[in-house]
This record gives structure tokens, C-alpha cells and sequence, in this order.
């Protein structure tokens, strides 16, 4: 089967990515938190976004449980639709980054295909942080009784417990939310954007 022409060409305006960074004194980049349901993920980067709001940054957070109410409320959560959800928000986060933003996303992602697709997509703008709690500790916290329900066999597929989770082999942070604070996970965080010049000024071209 041939695929039809699609007749679509990309085209630029005249306000580049970089000038939107100047515009706002900051650098585009995607914190992309992946761990367990109840790991932490929300937790950790509606507090960093609270942080570096407060710190004058624009910074957004896109969130499995709420994106799934609309630009993925066709997926569920068989592996295929998986892939697809983050392949969109993958999309969506890069939209962002070129408006300038500093963008947080809360993703199981427990794929490491579909995550390593993610950093194709985004280079060195993708960061990848792993909030590392057991299913031992994410099944005690349990927040949304969800892991109750799936040893209970009423969510099928149900990360952890009867489909896996691909840890990352090398994160840039690793945070282990069973044995730290919020505070000291939020300050690794903030430490890790200190560290790779994220909260710098942007340089301006031919200076
Ligand atoms: S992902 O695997 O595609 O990255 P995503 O982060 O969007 O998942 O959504 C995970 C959230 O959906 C969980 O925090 C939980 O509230 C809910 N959920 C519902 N069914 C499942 C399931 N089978 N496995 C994991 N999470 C589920």
C-alpha cells in the first residue's frame, strides 16, 4: 500500500525560539519525571513549578491524570497507547519548549523505547528524572486506592503489578521519594537546572 502525498510543508515565523527566550530571560527545557503511580511525580513537580513560579520563571506542568481527560482521552493503557500518549505529550512538551517555557512532565512513561523517543524529539532539552519509589512504598501511600483495586483484579495492565515498568539506566537525577523530603527533592531539582545553566540568562547570538 502506497501512502498518499500529504501535501504539508513547515514553515517559520519571524519571532524565533531564541528570541522568545530573551524575551522571557530564560531557557526552554523539559524536566521529564517518570516513576510509579504514587511515586511522587505530580507531587514533586507541582512543587518545583510553585518554586520556580515564585522564582519568575514560566514553567507548566503537564500531567498524566489530567491530559488524559482530553488530548488523550482516546488512550488507555495497553502498551500501543501508551507509546501514543507520549509520543504526544512528547509533541506537546516540545511545543512548549519552543514557546521558552520550562516544562515538567508527570508520566508513568514506563517504557524506555517510548522515553528514548522523547529525547529524540528533544535533544539536550530533554531531562529525564526518575522518582524511585518500590511498589512496596507506592502501594502502602496508595493515594488513589488504586492499587488496592488492581490486587484486587479490577484494573487490568496496572504498572507495577501485572504490566512492567522500565526504570531509566541513566537519569540525570534520581530521586528516591521514600527516603527524602519534598524539600529535598525539590532542592535536587532545582540544583540539577542550576547546574546545567538552565536558570541563567540566555546568550544572546554573536555576543
Ligand atoms: S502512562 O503509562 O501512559 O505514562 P499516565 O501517566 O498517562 O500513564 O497515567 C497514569 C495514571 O492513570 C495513574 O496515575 C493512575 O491514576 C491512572 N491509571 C489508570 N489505569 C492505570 C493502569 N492500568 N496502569 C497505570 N495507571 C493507571
Amino acid at each position: 500500500m502506497t501512502t498518499p502525498p500529504r501535501n504539508i510543508q513547515r514553515h517559520d515565523g519571524e519571532v524565533s525560539r531564541q528570541a522568545r527566550e530573551q524575551l522571557l530571560g530564560q531557557r526552554g527545557a523539559v524536566l521529564w519525571f517518570t516513576g510509579l503511580s504514587g511515586s511522587g511525580k505530580s507531587t514533586v513537580a507541582r512543587a518545583v513549578e510553585a518554586r520556580l513560579h515564585a522564582e519568575g520563571r514560566l514553567v507548566y506542568v503537564l500531567d498524566g491524570d489530567n491530559i488524559r481527560h482530553g488530548l488523550c482521552a482516546d488512550l488507555g493503557f495497553s502498551p500501543a497507547d501508551r507509546t501514543e500518549n507520549i509520543r504526544r505529550i512528547g509533541h506537546v512538551a516540545a511545543l512548549l519548549v519552543d514557546a521558552g517555557a520550562i516544562v515538567l512532565t508527570a508520566f508513568i512513561s514506563p517504557y524506555r523505547s517510548d522515553r528514548e523517543q522523547v529525547r529524540k524529539v528533544l535533544g539536550e532539552d530533554f531531562l529525564e528524572i526518575h522518582v524511585d519509589a518500590s511498589v512496596e512504598v507506592c502501594e502502602k501511600r496508595d493515594p488513589k486506592g488504586l492499587y488496592k483495586k488492581a490486587r484486587a483484579g479490577q484494573i487490568p495492565e496496572f504498572t507495577g503489578i501485572s504490566a512492567p515498568y522500565e526504570p531509566p539506566e541513566h537519569p540525570a537525577l534520581r530521586l528516591t521519594t521514600g527516603g527524602q523530603s519534598l524539600a529535598e527533592s525539590v532542592q535536587a531539582v532545582h540544583e540539577l537546572l542550576r547546574q546545567r545553566g538552565l536558570l541563567a540568562p540566555p546568550t544572546v547570538s554573536g555576543q
